[in-house]
């Protein structure tokens, strides 16, 4: 069989969504309807039109306005149910989904009806399909650590339907150590810890990731091959970046994608995996992803094999669930 059926048909996890992310135009329309908010846009072409991104900064600006027409917690459920009707499709057996609260609380809707309802979604997948699926919080880094302490006293109440946190939004000029108190409290709650660095950011803001954070993965960190070191670093301590390829060529952090690094990555040894990251944005789903960066890349057999390893090693699974799938 094709490569690209090998790729499309293998089983994966998937562990870089945002799940704002996977809100797609139609839903966002349709949504603004039934809650009765305006949105700046006239059609459903016109908002698909709008993303022609430049970098992170121009994405992020209609990610949030999108954002806005989330409301009740049925709104929360309905966007998580598309979301892993997509990834059930393309053979995604686990997902480690990553939520926004403050985008939310900050418009008064409150943390329950966030959580709540993506959790609830998650628990219908589990109990339909069999499928995993476990929830990430991200704090957003633009903002500051004392509204991160502010929305992790919120989230207690909540701790047994998150099993870590993440830091994500506005990259450069936010270091991973304006959050050092937070992420430290966090370990001592004995939650997952991941951050976004390497994206935009320069190899220092992934070093500061592990160093002051201690996070155990790092999501994108496609920059790490600017700094040797830090690369051989990665690679000896099996730390996993969770690379987004039609993210990063959408936010123009490549040019092309057969421009993208993912095979040297995988050359240097690391522990890295495809993702969506925010696929109602960037044009793909976990297997548009994967059959893109194959058709660009010089990717083989042992590549897709490696990397639906490698999405399992990586992820938060519990040993025993773990080893089944390697
Ligand atoms: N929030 C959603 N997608 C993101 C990305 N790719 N980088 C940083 N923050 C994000
Ligand atoms: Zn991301």
């Amino acid at each position: 069989s094709t490569l690209r059926n090998i790729v499309q048909k293998m089983p994966k996890a998937e562990l870089h969504i945002h799940i704002e992310g996977s809100l797609e135009p139609e839903l966002i329309f349709a949504l603004a309807e039934r809650n009765l908010v305006a949105l700046n846009y006239a059609s459903v072409d016109e908002l698909r039109r709008a993303y022609a991104f430049t970098d992170l900064q121009s994405f992020l600006d209609i990610y949030y306005a999108g954002a806005s027409v989330l409301l009740t917690e049925q709104d929360f459920f309905d966007m998580t149910w598309a979301y892993l009707q997509r990834a059930k499709a393309d053979h995604v057996l686990h997902t480690e989904i990553f939520f926004d609260p403050q985008t939310h609380t900050t418009r008064g809707v409150a943390f329950s009806t966030v959580i709540d309802g993506i959790h609830r979604a998650l628990r219908e997948a589990r109990a339909r399909w069999g499928m995993s699926g476990a929830l990430i919080m991200c704090f957003l880094r633009h903002l500051s650590e004392e509204d991160a302490f502010a929305t992790l006293e919120q989230a207690l109440p909540y701790r047994d339907k998150f099993i870590g946190v993440g830091l994500d939004s506005s990259e450069r000029g936010n270091p991973p150590e304006k959050f050092a108190r937070v992420f430290a409290r966090c370990k001592e709650l004995g939650l997952h810890l991941v951050a976004h660095a390497g994206e935009e950011g320069p190899p220092a803001y992934i070093e500061t990731a592990l160093d002051v954070l201690q996070v155990e993965r790092i999501d994108h960190g496609v920059r790490c091959l600017e700094d040797a070191a830090l690369t051989r670093r990665l690679a000896r301590d099996k730390i996993p970046l969770t690379v987004c390829p039609l993210s990063n060529l959408k936010l123009r952090v490549i040019d092309k994608l057969s421009d993208h690094n993912l095979l040297q990555l995988l050359d240097a040894g690391l522990v890295a995996t495809i993702n969506s990251d925010d696929p109602a944005y960037f044009g793909g789903y976990m297997n548009d992803n994967f059959v893109q960066t194959f058709e660009a890349l010089p990717l083989q057999r042992k590549h897709a094999q490696q990397l639906a390893r490698n999405s399992f090693f990586a992820s938060f699974l519990d040993a025993s669930t773990k080893q089944k799938y390697l």
